[in-house]
């Protein structure tokens, strides 16, 4: 079982990819069972508020092992393109065991995604699930996102989110705190890895709050959708094509 560093050292860049290199094996069960499997449709949600066309150039930052960038695959098409970014390599190792669906070549990329190797406008959509709540600078990753995007491309982030009721809040705390480092033991993961979850939820920002983030990076045509009660939210903008009004 993988020692899980504590949450100072956690919240490094090393320290998030050295946790999640220790749970890589088991985090699609651990994922299932903590979300009933909802996050597969999350997922799909995400990917329909990209936008996609045949063709299209996507990026999937902390792809993990790479569930929406396969998804994306299937929607681009052959003739599109889809990478799939991560800086743990036992999460793209899982990643690159699975089949690869009709579609899209995918590439896996070990790397940062606070600072990515690709030119201006590389991509037409960028996406991250569960990703930016675990990235230590939220805003250079928004920026970088901005940076890779074509004009007119989406960026679309699915995360956990924060109800605005009270007592919805108050459930799903004690789900992220008690509930789930539980269900992640039983399914095989290391209960300690699953403790980070509701303290990483404590410094990211809400659903409303990230939605702001977005517009202060420069995205336009920033929407909010809650799931799950608001316990997850798909956040999305736009990289306005110059000239137009943002
Ligand atoms: C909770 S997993 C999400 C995986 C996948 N996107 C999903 O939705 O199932 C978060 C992933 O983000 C990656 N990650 C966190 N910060 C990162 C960063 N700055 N650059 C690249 N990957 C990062 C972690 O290694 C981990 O694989």
């Amino acid at each position: 079982m993988t020692a899980v560093p504590d949450l100072a050292e956690s919240r490094t860049p090393d320290g998030v990819s050295r946790m999640f290199d220790g749970i890589a094996a088991r985090y699609d069960r651990i994922n299932d069972l903590m979300t009933g499997g909802m996050h597969r449709l999350w997922k799909r949600k995400l990917v329909a508020v990209l936008g996609l066309r045949q063709g299209d150039r996507v990026l999937d930052l902390c792809s993990g092992t790479g569930d929406l960038a396969l998804l994306e695959a299937t929607v681009t098409g052959a003739g599109g393109e889809v990478v799939g970014l991560d800086f743990s390599d036992r999460m793209l190792g899982v990643a690159r065991t699975r089949s690869v669906p009709a579609g899209a070549p995918v590439s896996w990329v070990l790397g940062d995604a606070t600072r990515l190797n690709w030119p201006d406008a590389s991509f037409r959509a960028v996406s991250v699930g569960f990703g930016l709540r675990n990235v230590e600078d939220l805003g250079a990753a928004l920026a970088e996102a901005y940076r890779v995007l074509e004009p007119g491309g989406c960026f679309a982030s699915l995360d956990l989110g924060k109800p605005r009721s009270r007592i919805l809040r108050l459930l799903t705390a004690i789900h992220a705190s008690f509930i789930a480092p539980w269900l992640a033991w039983l399914a095989g993961g290391d209960r300690a890895a699953y403790a980070y979850l509701p303290r990483s939820n404590r410094h990211f920002p809400d659903q409303r709050e990230l939605a702001r983030r977005l517009e202060i990076s420069g995205f336009a045509e920033v929407t909010v959708q809650d799931l799950g009660l608001g316990a997850v939210a798909l956040v999305s903008g736009r990289k306005p094509v110059a000239g137009s009004s943002a």
